[in-house]
């Protein structure tokens, strides 16, 4: 995967770039595809064409600034069982800047606090016409569940099932990344934290491996899973070993809403021996850059001073790219060009 697929669109229009970039071969498998429920599903073209197609969205979104028609016959549904502020406002922005209709369901105020199923909420919402369904859970598994309970002409997106998979925010990771290396092939990618609890951690782990990247992740031991050689990466317990020479170096967050008590002494230990700063990042390579898909726990993960560096940090262009990213996927899968 190259950074050729991160420059500007020629197409006349934004609408016709984004036309184009739906017609290619790889975009095209997207039509038998019709739902996304993580990284280690998608073939090299279909990742090639989600990248080409983000780029062409990000253009959308940086300068024309306006809807699209391009979706303007589709109805999409957020349906978020748990908390989120970038993944669901991102794919609000996306869908209503392509011009479609959004139904965001809340979920506090909805039947399902009277005990409705996901089943039954998802048949409800397909019977008023619904085109794809974008939810998140927090039962592992829960999105591949639902592609069964509906007719096979909409679409399921996973925006996070419980530690299983988030293919949307890894899809943007990948996008930051080609946008300032040449490639992710040999590239070091040092993922560090609470890589037990986190689906990002896995949708990473299972696509940047498949593109040829060098992944680490590092995590006290009660907080790394056993799997992860399976899945393409090499695993630490000392940060100081696993920053290396990192081209990228990803924080996570401290996912303390997953975590049974105990899995780590105190929040001081953890921060003594893992928090990232400007010291302890000088072991990766001079050009490195941090990510972090959010919400940071700033001072806990990563310190505020090195989160808030414009030089190193790239957590805001993440969130930009994340709008741009979800653009993508929602024309690819719901987008039909002739
Ligand atoms: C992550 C999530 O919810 O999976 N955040 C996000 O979507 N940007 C990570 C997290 O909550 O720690």
């Amino acid at each position: 995967m190259s950074k050729s697929f991160t420059q500007q669109p020629k197409a006349e229009s934004f609408k016709d770039a984004l036309i184009e970039a739906a017609r290619t071969p790889g975009a095209r498998r997207f039509h038998d595809r019709r739902h996304l429920i993580d990284t280690g599903d998608l073939s090299y073209e279909e990742v090639a064409a989600i990248i080409e197609t983000t780029t062409v969205c990000k253009h959308i979104t940086v300068k024309h600034r306006r809807p699209l028609d391009l979706l303007s016959d589709r109805v999409v549904s957020t349906l978020f069982y748990e908390n989120s502020t970038r993944t669901r406002s991102s794919f609000e922005l996306a869908a209503t800047s392509l011009g479609a209709r959004v139904l965001d369901l809340n979920i506090q105020t909805s039947s399902v606090v009277k005990g409705e199923t996901i089943g039954d909420t998802a048949s409800t919402l397909v019977a008023m016409g619904v085109d794809a369904l974008i939810q998140r859970h927090s039962i592992s598994g829960a999105a591949h569940k639902l592609v069964s309970t509906v007719p096979s002409y909409v679409s399921i997106i996973n925006a996070g099932d419980g530690w299983n998979a988030h293919p949307t925010q890894a899809l943007l990771d990948l996008f930051t990344i080609l946008e300032l290396l040449d490639s992710v092939d040999g590239k070091k990618i040092v993922i560090v934290g609470d890589v037990k609890h986190s689906r990002v951690a896995r949708s990473n782990i299972r696509l940047l491996s498949r593109l040829g990247a060098d992944v680490h992740a590092c995590a006290p031991p009660p907080l790394m899973p056993s799997g992860l050689r399976e899945m393409g990466a090499q695993t630490h317990t000392k940060l100081e070993t696993a920053l290396e020479g990192a081209d990228i170096v990803m924080a996570l967050r401290l996912q303390q809403e997953r975590m049974q008590d105990g899995l780590i002494p105190s929040l001081g230990d953890y921060q003594h021996l893992y928090r990232i700063d400007h010291q302890r990042i000088k072991a990766a390579k001079p050009t490195v850059r941090l990510m972090h898909p959010g919400p940071v726990n700033k001072g806990v993960e990563v310190t505020t001073e090195l989160a808030n560096d414009p030089k190193i940090s790239l957590i805001n262009t993440q969130v930009t790219n994340g709008v741009a990213v979800r653009m993508a996927v929602l024309t690819l899968l719901l987008y039909k060009p002739e």
